[in-house]
């Protein structure tokens, strides 16, 4: 299931999803700020349930908003009672680097039979300790490790490498989406699913060359009845 598609905007998922080409959504607190989600956990919990049955059955990920064990567990688990397609986002640690949140996600996963997508990672062994923790998806941010001077295939390449050695179970989404070709060389270097912007997918199928020769076909068609018209 390769693409996903990185946005809280409806009308975006919508598009997309009639086209057939969309595995999933994933949203986070800057998206849903971005695109007006306000109001607390009631608006959160109306955009949620309605992307929710616009995708179902295809995944939804939707990222806590606490950092407290018990906080962050009542919420995964709220989360999980709106939709049976929802996927509960839990960054790999605290602000300072604290270290609940893998007992927490191991804990929802194996405990409360809620599916965790571990999020804001940057490197192939943060990612490994969350698939070993029983991660259904690891999400590493490309365009963030890029950013930063690293290759983001490689990370992502080595670490595709170790779940398979070790035949974890967790998925491998690619996010940060930066430009159209990080994609296609992401997916290749390993990632099972890239997320991205709708403005990106809309990159990765418009070509200035196709649009072109779109033209000539259409202006040699109507060409050709002008002239079936004159004989
Ligand atoms: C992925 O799951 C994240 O929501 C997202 O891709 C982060 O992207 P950014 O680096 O553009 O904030």
């Amino acid at each position: 299931m390769p693409i996903f598609l990185d946005t809280a905007d409806v009308n975006e998922i919508k598009r997309f999803h009639r086209m057939g080409i969309v595995r999933g959504v994933t949203t986070n607190p800057t998206i849903l700020l971005k695109e007006g989600v306000q109001g607390g956990m009631r608006a959160l919990e109306a955009r949620t349930k309605e992307i929710a049955e616009l995708i179902a059955p295809l995944p939804l990920s939707v990222e806590v908003t606490t950092t407290e064990r018990a906080q962050v567990i009542k919420q995964a688990k709220t989360f999980a009672s709106w939709a049976g397609n929802i996927v509960v986002k839990v960054t790999i640690h605290g602000p300072e680097g604290e270290l609940e949140n893998l007992e927490i996600i191991h804990d929802l996963e194996t405990s409360h039979d809620i599916r965790v997508n571990v999020t804001a990672m940057m490197s192939a062994q943060q990612c490994f300790l969350a698939a070993l923790a029983g991660a259904t998806y690891v999400s590493i941010f490309g365009g963030r490790v890029n950013n930063m001077g690293y290759n983001a295939c490689g990370e992502i390449s080595r670490l595709r490498k170790l779940l398979d050695q070790f035949n974890l179970k967790s998925q491998i989404i690619v996010g940060s989406t930066r430009e159209v070709l990080n994609v296609i060389e992401w997916l290749e270097a390993g990632g099972h699913i890239v997320t991205v912007l709708p403005s990106l997918l809309e990159g990765m199928l418009v070509h200035p060359y196709s649009k072109e020769t779109v033209q000539m076909f259409l202006r040699d068609a109507a060409k050709a009845e002008a002239q079936l018209k004159e004989s």
